[in-house]
């Protein structure tokens, strides 16, 4: 670019000089006004772990209460933001008598299960070509007493029946902020009913998969109605 005379010149240069200190040293986002961005936005845009810990300024920013939040027995980067950047997140909750969670997968996270409390079995269906010594998909079942503790490989589908009448207490680390949650059959039955039929060798078709998509629960939790009867709990007080 030609600049036509001098007076536009120094104008410029008066410009870029005064832009200068913005670029030169940029405002640390703890100081910014950002009241749009979420404090896990904050934390992950900090320059550095001693901003971070600018973002954190009380004791109690360290502290998820689990026993305050019933209905959100996860401890991740949205509900505990102290976490946002170290790839953790926690739960701590119980399994109600006679349930099963839906067969499901994290997509971002290794599961570690542990049981404080009563029994639970679990079920794990490793990916593909890990085979049995019958050369058959692998399926890793286990039954933990408290103190005992399994591993849900990330993308992993699995299972845990508590098929007892106590609920049973349990801890879970997963190796992500974010770890996310897929359940098997309401996904899998979310494609077109072609995909579908083919998918099951067309064994199913037309109003049978619609016949099982409405009997899919859809929900992260079942249950388990011999162990209902068995226990003499009505389905409505679990
Ligand atoms: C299970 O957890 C609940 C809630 O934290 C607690 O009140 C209860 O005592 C625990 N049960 C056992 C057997 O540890």
């Amino acid at each position: 670019m030609i600049l036509p005379n001098f007076a536009l010149r120094s104008a410029l240069v008066v410009a870029l000089v005064t832009a200068l200190p913005a670029n030169a040293a940029p405002t640390l986002v703890s100081q910014r006004s950002t009241p749009e961005l979420s404090l896990p936005a904050q934390l992950q845009l900090a320059d550095t772990t001693v901003e971070r810990y600018q973002l954190l300024p009380k004791d109690e920013d360290f502290v998820y209460d689990f026993s305050k939040n019933p209905d959100l027995p996860f401890a991740n980067r949205k509900s505990f933001p102290a976490l946002t950047g170290y790839g953790t997140s926690f739960s701590l909750s119980a399994l109600p008598a006679c349930s099963m969670s839906f067969v499901h997968l994290h997509p971002r996270a290794t599961e570690l299960f542990a049981l404080t409390s009563g029994r639970v079995l679990t079920e794990m269906v490793p990916e593909g070509n890990i085979l049995d010594s019958d050369k058959k998909q692998r399926v890793i079942r286990t039954e933990l007493h408290p103190g005992m503790m399994t591993i849900f490989p990330a993308g992993s589908f699995h299972t845990q029946v508590n098929p007892d009448c106590e609920p049973a207490n349990f801890t879970a680390a997963l190796t992500a902020e974010d770890f996310g949650i897929s359940l098997v059959a309401d996904q899998t039955f979310s494609f077109t009913d072609d995909v579908i039929a083919r998918t099951f060798g067309q064994s199913i078709s037309g109003k049978d998969i619609d016949r099982v998509k409405d009997a899919i629960p859809g929900a992260t939790l079942i249950r388990v109605e011999e162990c209902l009867s068995k226990c003499g709990i009505q389905k409505r007080q679990v």
